[in-house]
């Protein structure tokens, strides 16, 4: 039972799950490990993250552990329809499309609580938030959940502090081997394959403003740099703030970089970064894009709806003549731009994340009880495994500390 966009595309999704898999080899090898011991044998768990190459690995790979998977996508638009097709094709009860109207969004996060998950993997928390706010899945009996990114794990946060979490869940964004490199590295260049695919202009010598300088805005400024663009970047953490500015980058408030922007990337989690205000004093020609996890950062209501005309000049490339006269182009309709523009991140970077996710489904499965309603973080021993096995993946080696070192590191004298 699923519900996909073409059946036949499932030999191309095929392909894109191997050179995935391929390339994921942090993920395959435990996969391979735990075989023999089906650690998720009997398991209903419900996925809600992109249909992406690499996340038909991770489902993959959970079946081969002995689970039961239905999945439906973290967001209309980032869908790969190849992919949902192929894992149709392999036993998932599936729900997802490339294009989804927010209805069919929604609905397709239901149907696949309709399989009654044990187990809730999300990105974003809107399957999890709907098992929180909708009675309709009151009687759902979730032993534990996942959650793979900054704006979900907020949340949840949120949930947990007014004494509201239903169950355990473990924030796979807070361990070390995923934010650390996921949302900096996957980001950084996921970013650039989604604003090049859209735009196709050059980054050099482009004034590129970053709002927000945490691990996604420090991995797209770090990737702007290196594509030769003079990067701008506005904060609203003090901190964070000072450590842009001796990072070398001018920053500067966001009605300020408003004027001098020609490339902007929202990268906060937070909501009304770019407002009204900011658009209407961009110069001529502004593109504008977000790669934070919802369509809340830019406002593309105002940009879509109110604009004197709107035209999709290329694929995921809207230009909006704005009443003033002045054209500023929108990414993906203001959606993350790294996904819907292109394909995410890339593989390599996945397996880490998802071997936190596989990780932490097991995890969950074993300890549950002894977690208790709460959020914690991946166990320290799972993300330094994922560290050892990330190095030895790509054959580097360290050093181990001598007697000697251990002991100076243990006296306080
Ligand atoms: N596109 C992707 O593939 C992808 C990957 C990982 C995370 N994310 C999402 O990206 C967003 C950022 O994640 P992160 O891990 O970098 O979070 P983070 O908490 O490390 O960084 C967010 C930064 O934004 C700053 N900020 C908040 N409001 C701001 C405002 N109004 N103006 C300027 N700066 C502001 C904060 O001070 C902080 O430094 C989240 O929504 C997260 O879920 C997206």
């Amino acid at each position: 039972m699923s519900q996909i966009k073409d059946p036949s595309l499932a030999d191309k999704g095929k392909m894109s799950y191997e050179w995935a898999r391929d390339h994921m080899k942090i993920l395959t090898n435990t996969v391979k490990r735990l075989k023999k011991s089906q650690p998720l044998r009997g398991l209903r768990i419900g996925i809600c993250l992109h249909i992406t190459k690499e996340t038909s690995v991770l489902i993959m790979g959970a079946k081969q552990l002995g689970a039961d998977v239905s999945a439906c996508a973290a967001n209309p638009l980032s869908t790969q329809d190849d992919i949902a097709a192929f894992l149709a094709e392999n036993g998932v009860n599936i729900y997802a499309w490339q294009g989804q109207t927010p209805e069919e969004y929604d609905w397709s996060i239901e149907q696949m609580l309709s399989h009654k998950p044990q187990i809730l993997t999300d990105d974003g928390s809107d399957s999890h938030s709907k098992v929180h706010g909708n009675s309709k899945f009151s009687s759902l009996k979730i032993l534990g959940g996942t959650e793979e990114t900054t704006t979900g794990v907020i949340r949840l946060k949120a949930l947990e502090k007014q004494r509201k979490l239903k169950y355990p869940v473990i924030s796979v964004n807070n361990a070390y081997t995923k934010h650390m490199f996921d949302n900096r590295y996957g980001t950084g260049q996921s970013t650039i394959d989604g604003y090049l695919r859209s735009m196709n202009l050059i980054f050099a010598g482009k004034r590129v403003v970053v709002a927000g300088y945490g691990w996604v805005g420090r991995g797209v400024t770090a990737r702007c740099d290196g594509l030769g663009a003079k990067v701008y970047v506005t904060e609203i953490d003090p901190i964070k703030a000072l450590e842009a500015h001796m990072d070398g980058y001018e920053v500067l408030p966001m009605n300020e970089a408003a004027k001098i922007g020609d490339i902007f990337v929202t990268a906060t989690g937070q909501t009304g970064v770019i407002r009204k205000e900011h658009i209407l004093k961009m110069k001529d020609g502004a593109v504008l894009g977000n790669v934070g996890h919802f369509d809340v950062e830019v406002d593309a209501k105002f940009l879509l709806n109110e604009s004197k005309s709107v035209r999709e000049v290329r694929p995921n490339l809207d230009e909006c003549l704005l009443k003033n006269g002045k054209r500023v182009y929108l990414i993906g309709k203001g959606r993350i731009a790294n996904l819907v523009a292109a394909e995410g991140h890339p593989p390599e970077v996945m397996a880490q994340s998802f071997s936190n996710q596989l990780l932490s489904m097991i995890y969950l499965a074993k300890n549950h009880k002894k977690i208790g309603k709460r959020v914690i973080t991946v166990p320290q021993e799972i993300d330094k495994q994922i560290a050892i096995d990330a190095l030895n993946a790509v054959d580097v080696r360290i050093d181990k500390p001598t007697a000697a070192q251990i002991k100076y590191a243990q006296t306080w004298a």
